[in-house]
């Protein structure tokens, strides 16, 4: 197979481009995808200083790589859930990825806010990923709003994003569906969230991740079941296989004709945001954020 750029010889084939690509072209055209999915959703513009959330995993690092190379104002930002065996290596491929790139990074430990994974588990007596979320993005967002950050990035790319569509869609969930996308607007409290990977597979992240050499963090988190939305990706996957081009027509499509009548129906009937008691920070769950119900409820665990 020849790359459909220079014709030499091709090292990955995309069904859904109906392309092949030789390594420097395929490089090339990760960057075009990535490009256009700043640009057509407007995420962020090169004066505006982002956070990228680096978890050590592939996609994160291929964000953050990216953007650095595209010459956006990129920090890395990582959150040491303190859980052994996974968390140190996890935050050891980050460090070293910012080291060996030149690139900023704040790290973020959870033990010191004791909230460190282990701990939160035990007194919780309930699945702790949700609760692990819930903090990372609190954290994720306090972080980019201290720093003046312009917005925070994320690295979920197209698969995750087509699942959670898929996963809102079956549920008729008109809330999520009012907002889900590669921009959430930041207001009072909130910071802007952006997904600029959204165009992009996990097959075709992982690829750019290889040809660039990233060393990333294989060892999932000891927790959770396994990865999120395995069944839809599974059932996104065979449609892709089948239909190529499918899985980013649906998501695209949602984004220009289904999201704008969602978020206008979601405006009319409006979500009451109030501040935290305990620590300011906006909350729709009334009196306390869930945060700091996390931490309520390690205390009560405690006493
Ligand atoms: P996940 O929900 O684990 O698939 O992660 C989705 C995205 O959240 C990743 O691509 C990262 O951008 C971010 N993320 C997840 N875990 C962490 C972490 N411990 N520290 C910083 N960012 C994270
Ligand atoms: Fe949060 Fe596993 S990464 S519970
Ligand atoms: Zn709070």
């Amino acid at each position: 197979m020849k790359c459909k750029i220079c014709k030499e010889t091709a090292v990955v084939a995309l069904r859904s481009h109906n392309a092949a690509f030789c390594a420097e072209c395929y490089k090339d055209f990760f960057a075009r995808q990535v490009e256009r999915g700043i640009e057509s959703q407007k995420l962020f513009t090169r004066e505006e200083k982002i956070l990228v959330a680096l978890s050590g995993g592939k996609d994160s690092l291929a964000l953050m790589l990216e953007l650095a190379r595209q010459g956006y104002n990129v920090t890395g930002l990582h959150i040491d859930l303190g859980i052994p065996g996974s968390s140190p290596a996890a935050r050891g491929v980050v460090e070293r990825f910012c080291a060996r790139h030149g690139l900023k990074l704040m790290v973020k430990e959870m033990a010191a806010e004791g909230l460190a994974i282990p701990d939160v588990k035990e007194r919780l007596r309930r699945p702790v990923c949700s609760a692990c979320g819930k903090i990372k993005r609190h954290f994720f967002n306090k972080a980019a709003l201290d720093g003046g950050f312009d917005a925070l990035a994320t690295g979920h790319n197209l698969d995750d994003e087509a699942a959670r569509l898929f996963s809102n869609t079956l549920r008729w969930d008109t809330a999520y569906l009012s907002d889900q996308g590669p921009r959430l607007d930041g207001e009072d409290g909130f910071a802007r969230k952006v997904k600029p990977l959204w165009r992009l597979t996990e097959f075709e992240t992982a690829n750019y991740a290889f040809l660039m050499g990233i060393e990333h963090h294989y060892a999932p988190c000891p927790y959770s079941p396994g990865a999120s939305f395995t069944t839809l990706k599974g059932l996104l996957q065979r449609l892709e296989a089948a239909m190529p081009g499918r899985k980013l027509d649906f998501y695209q499509g949602f984004l220009k004709r289904g999201r704008p009548v969602f978020a206008r129906r979601e405006e009319e009937e409006g979500l009451e945001l109030a501040p935290c008691e305990s620590c300011g920070y906006p909350t729709s769950s009334g009196d306390l954020c869930g945060v700091c119900r996390i931490r309520e409820a390690l205390k009560e665990a405690q006493a």
